[in-house]
């Protein structure tokens, strides 16, 4: 077998939002029952677990308030999609988050961020874009408008690839697809269109492909930094395919973020600077 590839770790920014309010309070995809219970205090313990590796790693931690009232606020990576310090913000798709979008907005206002783009067409932030080199992957299907994979283009001026989801339990792009490095990514297949498979495979013919347990433990929702992987610690057979291929992966419980239809990823904006 061929020596694993050298793999390298890039310092990375992200913006977190604690869970102070977070709770499971109404149900916009099917992982989401009001009527289960949820530890607050667990979920809270969870989401400093991957803070704290981020800061381990050496990479910067930013914080944006939680707001009362918006208990998904914690999925940051919803709020914004940033790369070259220009920031689309979201729109969400439905009005049980929609002030998200504001908090956002005002949160990179507020630090001089001059290009802040506040879009027409529904977009949930790096719910539904991933980044991946120059060039942007776009999901579609459940919550982002494939019309704003056109506003994407032309605010980034970047190639976007759009990619269309068919499985409501992987409802986001991050649910079933996870940037690796510049140019590989791993994916559940199942849960896209024929077409975007064969985009996909022809994009990265080296891609990791998840197994279907490993896509429902959410380990598809992590977050690389070239070297590091955090990912869902359930996710068993992935965090095998990762240490083969060279990277670090750090299994983490998100039990109770998973409650609400999340897990390492969508805790996590990364912002991209120039
Ligand atoms: N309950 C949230 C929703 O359904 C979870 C969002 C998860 N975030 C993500 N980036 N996939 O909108």
């Amino acid at each position: 077998m061929a020596e694993p590839t050298e793999r390298r770790s890039t310092k990375r920014y992200y913006l977190m939002c604690r869970p102070t309010h977070f709770e499971v309070s109404y149900a916009i995809n099917p992982w989401m029952n009001p009527d289960k219970p949820m530890d607050a205090g667990l979920a809270l313990a969870q989401w400093e677990r991957i803070r704290d590796l981020y800061l381990g790693f050496g990479h910067e931690v930013s914080y944006i308030d939680p707001v009362e009232g918006l208990p998904d606020m914690v999925f940051s990576a919803n709020g914004a999609t940033v790369i070259d310090d220009k920031v689309l913000i979201a729109k969400f798709r439905h009005q049980e988050r929609a002030a998200e979008a504001d908090a956002y907005r005002a949160w990179f206002a507020d630090r001089g961020y001059g290009e802040v783009l506040v879009p027409e067409h529904v977009n949930e932030g790096e719910g539904d874009f991933a980044p991946a080199g120059r060039r942007v992957l776009a999901g579609a299907g459940f919550r982002s408008d494939p019309v704003a994979h056109e506003e994407l283009r032309a605010f980034f001026g970047l190639p976007v690839v759009g990619l269309t989801l068919t499985d409501p339990r992987f409802y986001h792009l991050d649910t079933a697809l996870c940037v690796l490095d510049d140019d590989l990514v791993a994916y559940y297949p199942a849960a896209f269109s024929e077409e975007s498979r064969e985009v996909l495979r022809e994009l990265y013919p080296d891609a990791i492909l998840a197994t279907r347990d490993d896509a429902e433990a959410f380990g598809l929702n992590a977050v690389s930094d070239g070297l590091n992987v955090v990912l869902t610690e359930t996710a068993t057979d992935l965090i095998d395919e990762l240490r083969a291929r060279g990277f670090e992966p750090h299994g983490v419980d998100m039990s109770e973020l998973l409650k609400a239809g999340g897990a390492v990823k969508c805790c996590t904006q990364e912002i991209r600077h120039r």
